[in-house]
């Protein structure tokens, strides 16, 4: 395995991190760490690369024109689409390209055959990208939303979910959870939850854009219907995303954007929708976001997803150890960093979360999310309001460029801060 032996030998993962330029940036004549991974990833060269090239050479729109550049971007278009959807398991018919992965979430929920009455069933900890689409829904009268508890530990309870899921007696069309959460890096047990899910009648909808850059996302594996990702989590350019699923399912969906490309033939009166995906890719598209996201899954093929997975737990594992022998300091989520993945979510008592980040930023440049992370409604619940976590928290989330030397430096800034 490449990355194996890269972090083994330190020299190499010093090589690996001249493909990211950004990582060389000096402020205030010191190096950056950028430790806000969960948020958006850093790109490499290769990714910029194919997006310039696409402006260069070929800077056309694909599937409409017949001439050279069309054809060629129309080809590019083709393969990235082919490469990405092998990447998530997927057939290349499967795979719906979105702005992000928020957009793959909406598009769900436009386009489900929800009836009046149908149910829709999340956890507790989503980000607001897996929630607000069910409360406007919800407000329009047209399906219901609920959530399952998490259990004593914050954790997903399956004791919960199949009481609730019971309860509803086939009303439950669609479970939409997120895989790995952005507030504690906690995995939830996607396969048995799928398992459960089909057996009440339920779709699985899963939100990976945590977890898609540090563990395998196969859709057949994972037993899931549809899978929503974001390309700029994964070493991918900004404003390109995917909803992946199986042509049956696609086939099930209502159509959502409509517009150029989506359909064979139109009068002033009706129209013939297209064949999967294009029935969904209304207008032109975002190509070099295409290629470039395609450009990033080669990129972490190469690097290899378990190595990145054990490589960012093996930093957040230093991270965790080296602030739990900090007064005041508490983490959120499991004590064993292994369960939190790439996300080390904390608070110093009696220090705003805000102000921490801000003086870990301007004191040592060091890089992190502080605040509620898009999941107000978690912090916003009664027992959160009351708890250490009533402000959020500061996230420091890891990326596979991220080195031993920058975790003991983050650790000392938080040690000076909360001394301070
Ligand atoms: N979901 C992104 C985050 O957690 C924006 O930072």
């Amino acid at each position: 395995m490449i990355l194996e032996s890269l972090f083994n030998k330190k020299v190499e993962l010093t090589e690996l991190r001249k493909d990211f330029t950004v990582l060389s940036r000096q402020i205030n004549n010191k190096p950056i760490v950028y430790f806000d991974n969960a948020c958006m990833s850093l790109r490499p060269k290769r990714v910029l690369e194919v997006m310039e090239e696409y402006y260069n050479k070929f800077p056309g729109c694909a599937g409409r024109s017949n001439h050279t550049i069309s054809n060629e971007v129309g080809k590019a278009v083709d393969e990235s689409r082919e490469k990405i959807a092998k990447f998530f398991g997927a057939d290349k018919h499967s795979i719906i390209f979105t702005k992000n992965c928020t957009e793959a979430i909406n598009l769900i929920a436009n386009a489900f055959p929800f009836k009046s009455g149908d149910l829709v069933l999340t956890t507790d900890k989503e980000h607001n990208s897996n929630l607000l689409p069910w409360l406007r829904l919800e407000k329009k009268w047209e399906i219901k939303h609920d959530w399952v508890e998490s259990g004593v530990k914050n954790e997903f309870s399956m004791d919960n979910f199949i009481k609730k899921i019971t309860e509803y007696k086939g009303k439950v069309k669609l479970v939409s959870i997120v895989h790995t959460s952005n507030i504690d890096g906690v995995t939830n047990p996607v396969k048995d939850i799928a398992r459960v899910a089909h057996r009440h009648g339920a779709k699985v909808l899963l939100d990976c854009a945590q977890s898609a850059q540090h563990q395998e996302i196969n859709i057949k594996k994972l037993g899931v219907d549809f899978i929503a990702v974001s390309s700029h989590k994964l070493l991918g350019p900004n404003g390109v995303g995917a909803l992946i699923s199986t042509k049956e399912n696609l086939e099930q969906l209502n159509m959502f954007l409509v517009g150029g490309e989506t359909v064979k033939d139109s009068t002033i009166v009706d129209f013939v929708p297209e064949d999967l995906p294009e029935r969904f890719e209304a207008g032109l598209q975002n190509y070099p976001g295409i290629i470039g996201f395609a450009a990033a899954v080669e990129y972490l093929e190469k690097v290899g997803i378990r190595n990145i997975h054990k490589h960012v737990v093996k930093l957040n594992e230093i991270a965790s150890k080296g602030l739990s022998t900090l007064k005041g300091i508490t983490i959120l989520g499991p004590k064993d960093a292994e369960k939190r993945s790439g996300i080390l979510s904390f608070v110093i008592k009696g220090k705003n979360v805000h102000e921490v980040s801000l003086l870990l930023n301007n004191m040592h440049n060091i890089m992190v999310r502080s605040g509620a992370h898009c999941v107000h409604s978690w912090f916003n619940k009664e027992e959160n309001k009351k708890s250490l976590f009533k402000e959020g928290t500061i996230r420091a989330s890891f990326g596979f460029y991220n080195t031993e030397e920058e975790v003991e430096k983050f650790v000392n800034a938080v040690k000076e801060i909360s001394e301070l």
